[in-house]
């Protein structure tokens, strides 16, 4: 049924502006290149894909966290998701992690996710790193509110940039108690955290913007699970 565009400009959530994340490179340390470049909704359909196997992974909490990422990226592709941005990283033009948040007022910020696809090589990291560079440095965020579903998360954010307990925020994400990036924290912790070169080199974008290849359900899985860790994505 065809959509009723006068309903949908009622129920549409106006959108504060947002300046598109600056690509850039970050070099791994098997050599090869990842691409961090943010999405548009038109390439929703390609990450979904990546993430529908993990709705299946209880292990590291990947289950919670991609039906969380489904739910976001689905409600953002039809209109029913304010201020969101997704960025993504691509090591030769295959999707290897995935972050995501929104503007919840023109001075907070509020992290929803990150997820990895390729293991044991900091992709998450680096995302999660590339995100709290959009939140303050692009869009100019005071502060981003942040909290962590998993051990490994919140070993990788709220202790590696000592994040500030906000015990009396509660998150949008689940009504826990939020923590807090604060343009201090970035400050100190940014110049130890956050690599990656610009511009991307032309041909390096090229790959990165033709096509966003999910990996098979069968590589995620044995991804994820680590079932062969010798074998590389990439
Ligand atoms: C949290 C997350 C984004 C971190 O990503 P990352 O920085 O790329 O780190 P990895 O997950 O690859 O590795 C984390 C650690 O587990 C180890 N590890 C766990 N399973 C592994 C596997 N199958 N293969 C390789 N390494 C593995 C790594 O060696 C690494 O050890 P280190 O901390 O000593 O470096 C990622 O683990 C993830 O997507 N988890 C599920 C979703 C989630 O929890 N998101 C965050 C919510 S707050």
């Amino acid at each position: 049924m065809p959509l009723d565009m006068e309903l949908e400009a009622v129920m549409r959530p106006p959108e504060l502006p947002m300046p598109p994340y600056p690509p850039k490179v970050v070099t791994m340390a098997t050599g090869k290149q990842m691409v961090i470049r943010q999405v548009g909704r038109e390439d929703v359909p390609a990450l979904l894909e990546a993430v529908r196997p993990t709705l299946d992974i209880t292990r590291d909490f990947y289950d919670v966290v991609g039906a969380r990422v489904y739910a976001e990226l689905l409600s953002w592709q039809k209109y029913r998701a304010a201020n969101h941005y997704c960025i993504i990283g691509q090591i030769e033009g295959i999707l290897v992690g995935i972050v995501n948040g929104r503007m919840y007022t023109q001075d907070i910020g509020m992290s929803l996710h990150t997820m990895t696809i390729e293991r044991g090589l900091r992709v998450g990291g680096h995302l999660f790193a590339a995100k709290m560079e959009y939140q303050i440095e692009i869009l100019g965020q005071k502060e981003v509110l942040i909290v962590a579903e998993s051990p490994i998360g919140m070993r990788r954010f709220l202790i590696d940039f000592e994040l500030e307990p906000r015990p009396d925020t509660p998150h949008e994400l689940g009504g826990v108690p939020s923590n807090s990036l604060t343009r201090e924290l970035w400050l100190k912790h940014s110049p130890r955290l956050v690599v990656g070169d610009r511009p991307v080199p032309k041909e390096l974008m090229e790959v990165a913007e033709r096509e966003i290849i999910a990996p098979t359900e069968e590589l995620i899985n044995e991804k994820i699970l680590g079932e062969k860790r010798m074998r590389r994505l990439i």
